[in-house]
């Protein structure tokens, strides 16, 4: 068996899904592996390294893909509606793609796979078991941009994150307030405590507290009997009611006047991210202030935020990086590439080196969108 491994090409992605690393393992099962030359340039894993691991370089995607059995990649191929070259017009009937292919939000695009005879695998929906851990590339990816969340935030507030005492004067500690205690949010509060920060925490999952509360933070929330089903059996948020956003909205207000640091996180699979921080807010909070916005490409939870750009809304910066994982790109890169591995492996025989995929085994079905030209996977299936 023969696995592709292509070089990104949307403008704001440095990350690569294969890693020396990964390719000496894949070689130790008998795999060829085929990367596209460049593949790993940004990331500085040369193509020198690629093949003392074992792997053929290939000049463009139609030689690495000539033959492959599975395409390896980080996102989605660029479609006909973005700037680009269509990439999947370059891969043929019964390749895998492997990637982040964000299926529910780009329904359209799974059609595309299945008329192209493309067996896709969407990793984000990786079941949240304990043996698919290893294979969890949301979390793997939500945990850096958690941290360079806060990362970014320092460099825009013009002002010191921990208590100082000296001898012209104390400084005070910044105080940040995260909203939504996933992983990445559970990340940003960890890195702003590290830093000497005052950390609050909000969160629609009552559970949650805990583990805000073990990181040294405080939990601030709207507790009543809808936030007491507000996890779904997967373990995440659903989207809430008119009157709790209502009464969520009013606790943030009174909250957020009083930060320095706001980083948002808070998402919804497969639907819009909720906005949680208006115009009115914004406006409340001191000049000087910063808001980071993971959730913009989802909409954002901030009102103001613009992707891609970092706005000053009255003196309040409000940043809106797209692709906070990729502004860690050799860590982001190292992991996810691992969480490919770990995902391939098991159903590799690694005698011939031949991949069988198991598709009783939840951690494929889970994310098979397309088999044999149909769309297989029940989120796309079943009308909402
Ligand atoms: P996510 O990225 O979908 O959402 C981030 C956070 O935003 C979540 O905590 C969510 O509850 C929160 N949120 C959504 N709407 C909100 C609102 N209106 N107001 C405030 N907060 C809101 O979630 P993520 O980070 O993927 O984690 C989901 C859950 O899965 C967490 O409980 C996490 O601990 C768990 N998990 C379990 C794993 C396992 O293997 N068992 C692995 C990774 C995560």
């Amino acid at each position: 068996m023969k696995i592709a491994v292509l070089k990104e090409r949307r403008a704001d992605e440095r990350r690569v899904a294969a890693t020396p690393e990964t390719v000496k393992k894949f070689v130790g099962l008998g795999v060829e592996i085929m990367v596209e030359a460049g593949a790993g340039a940004a990331v500085h894993f040369p193509d020198d390294d690629f093949q003392a691991a074992g792997a053929v370089i290939a000049a463009d995607p139609a030689a690495a893909l000539s033959g492959a059995g599975v395409v390896l990649k980080v996102r989605r191929p660029i479609m006909d509606d973005e700037d680009g070259e269509n990439e999947l017009a370059a891969m043929s009937k019964g390749q895998a793609l492997i990637a982040m292919l964000n299926p529910l939000i780009r329904r359209a695009d799974c059609e595309a796979y299945a008329q192209a005879g493309v067996n896709a695998y969407a990793m984000e929906l990786m079941p949240r078991i304990t043996r698919a851990q290893g294979m969890d590339v949301l979390s793997s990816q939500a945990n850096l941009a958690g941290y360079k969340s806060v990362l970014d935030a320092t460099e825009e507030y013009g002002r010191a994150m921990p208590m100082m005492m000296t001898a012209a004067g104390t400084i005070a500690p910044a105080k940040v307030f995260v909203m939504g205690a996933g992983v990445a949010g559970l990340q940003a509060i960890a890195t702003a405590r590290r830093l000497g920060a005052v950390v609050s925490a909000t969160d629609v999952r009552p559970v949650a507290k805990e583990q805000v509360e073990s990181l040294g933070a405080n939990f601030v929330m709207v507790e009543d009997a809808e936030s007491a089903q507000a996890e779904t059996e997967a373990g995440y948020a659903k989207e809430m009611s008119d009157e709790y956003k209502k009464k969520q909205a009013a606790l943030i207000a009174e909250t957020i006047a009083k930060q320095d640091i706001v980083i948002c996180t808070a998402l919804i699979p497969g639907r819009a991210a909720p906005i949680l921080v208006d115009e009115d807010m914004v406006a409340s909070m001191k000049p000087g202030s910063v808001i980071v916005d993971l959730a913009v490409e989802n909409g954002g939870n901030c009102a103001l935020s613009e992707m891609g750009a970092v706005r000053d809304v009255n003196g309040v910066k409000i940043i809106g990086h797209s692709n906070f994982p990729a502004r860690l790109a050799v860590d982001a890169s190292n992991l996810y590439a691992r969480n490919l591995f770990n995902f391939l492996s098991p159903h590799i025989d690694g005698e011939s080196g031949s991949l069988s995929f198991d598709i009783e085994d939840e951690t494929v079905s889970g994310v098979c969108l397309t088999r044999d030209g149909v769309i297989v996977h029940p989120m796309l299936t079943v009308q909402e």
